[in-house]
C-alpha cells in the first residue's frame, strides 16, 4: 500500500496528539484524519464522533475513503474501573463493532494497542514472555485481553491484517496522561520542574516496564510498515522501552534537578500496578521485526527535562 489514508480514534489522548503529527510528517497532511470523542484542539482533518456510534463511524469510514485505522479510543486503567459496564462498551464492544464495519468497507490493516494491564497475579513478574499466563484484574485489562483474541480470530478467520503492541507505560511531555496506572512516571518531571516536589500514588519500588514517546511512536510505524510475511504474533507484540520505580525516577531526576524531593502515598492505583509485571521480553518484536529502543532512563530523563519548562507566572 503506497499511500494509506488513515483515521485515527481517540486522536485526543495523550499517544493520539503525537501518533497524528508522526503519521502526516510520514504520509502527508491531507492523509491522516484524526477522530475523538472531544473537540480538536489542532489543525487538520478531524472528524468528531463516539466511538460507540456505529453509524458515524461507518460514515467517517466512507466519506474519508479510509484505507487504515489505528484504534486508540479507549478508557484506561483506573479510570476504567470507575464504570466498568461503560469501559466494556468502549473498548470491546465498539472495537468489534470497527472490526465488522472495517470489514464491510474492504479495510484490513487496523493497529489496536494493547496493555501491560493484560498481565496479572498468575503472570511471572521478570523478563515477562510473550506467551504467559495472562489473568488481568481490570476491566481495562480485560478488555483489551479480549481485543487481542478477537484481532486475532479476525486475521485467520477472514484474511484480515490487524497488527498489536502490549504498550508498556508510555512517558512523554507533549501530553500529560489521565487515567492511567503509569501516569505517575510523566506526572513526576512535570511536578519536579514546576514545584520541586511530588507525592506519588504509587509506593517507592514498586517496579513497571516503560517506554519512552518517541520509541513507542517507532515502534508504532515499525510494526505497521514490516512485511506481513514476516509477522509471527497474530495477538499483540510485548515490546518495552526499560524498568522503572518511582524511586529510580526521583534519583534520575535528581541528578538534574537536586533539591527535588518524593512523598510517598499509595492509593487504589497500587493494587493495580502490583497485579502486572516488573519487565518484559520483546524477543518476537526484535525477531520479526527489528525492534530496538533508543532510550533508557537517563537519556529519556534528559530529554523529558529539556522540554518541560516553568509556567509563567500568570
Ligand atoms: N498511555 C499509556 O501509557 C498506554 C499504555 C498502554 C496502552 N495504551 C493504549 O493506547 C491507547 C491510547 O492511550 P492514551 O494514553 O492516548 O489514552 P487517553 O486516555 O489519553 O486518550 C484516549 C482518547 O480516547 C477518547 N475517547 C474516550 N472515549 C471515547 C469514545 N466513546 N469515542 C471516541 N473517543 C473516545 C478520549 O477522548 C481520549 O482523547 C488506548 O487504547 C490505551 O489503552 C496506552
Amino acid at each position: 500500500m503506497n499511500n494509506p489514508k488513515i483515521l485515527v480514534t481517540g486522536s485526543g489522548g495523550q499517544i493520539g496528539t503525537v501518533l497524528v503529527n508522526a503519521l502526516r510528517e510520514k504520509y502527508g497532511e491531507d492523509q491522516v484524519v484524526a477522530s475523538d470523542l472531544k473537540p480538536s484542539t489542532s489543525q487538520g482533518l478531524f472528524v468528531q464522533l463516539d466511538i460507540t456510534d456505529s453509524e458515524a463511524l461507518d460514515a467517517a469510514l466512507s466519506d474519508h475513503k479510509i484505507t487504515v485505522i489505528y484504534h486508540l479510543a479507549a478508557l484506561l486503567s483506573s479510570k476504567g474501573e470507575e464504570n466498568i459496564h461503560l469501559t466494556w462498551d468502549i473498548n470491546l464492544l465498539s472495537y468489534l463493532k470497527l472490526l465488522d464495519i472495517a470489514k464491510s468497507n474492504g479495510i484490513k490493516k487496523i493497529f489496536f494497542p494493547s496493555t501491560i494491564g493484560i498481565y496479572g497475579q498468575s503472570t511471572p513478574k521478570q523478563n515477562t514472555q510473550q506467551h504467559t499466563s495472562f489473568e488481568p484484574e481490570t476491566m481495562y485489562g480485560i478488555t483489551k485481553y479480549t481485543g487481542e483474541l478477537w484481532s486475532a480470530y479476525y486475521n485467520k478467520k477472514y484474511g484480515m491484517d490487524i497488527r498489536s503492541i502490549r504498550y508498556p507505560g508510555v512517558i512523554s511531555y507533549q501530553s500529560r496522561p489521565h487515567g492511567g496506572t503509569t501516569d505517575y512516571a510523566v506526572d513526576i518531571f512535570f511536578e519536579a520542574v514546576e514545584k520541586g516536589k511530588y507525592e506519588c500514588y504509587l509506593s517507592k519500588n514498586t517496579k513497571l516496564p516503560m517506554i519512552y514517546m518517541p520509541d513507542m511512536i517507532r515502534a508504532t510505524l515499525m510494526l505497521m510498515e514490516a512485511p506481513k510475511d514476516d509477522l509471527t504474533i497474530d495477538m499483540s507484540y510485548n515490546v518495552t522501552g526499560f524498568s522503572v520505580t518511582p524511586d529510580s525516577l526521583h534519583q534520575e531526576i535528581k541528578k538534574h534537578i537536586p533539591d527535588f524531593e518524593v512523598t510517598y502515598k499509595p492509593d487504589h492505583r497500587q493494587q493495580i500496578a502490583e497485579s502486572w509485571t516488573e519487565s518484559i521480553d520483546d524477543y518476537y518484536a526484535i525477531k520479526d521485526w527489528a525492534w530496538s529502543p533508543k532510550f533508557d532512563i537517563a537519556t529519556m530523563t534528559r530529554d523529558m527535562l529539556s522540554h518541560i519548562t516553568v509556567p509563567e507566572e500568570s
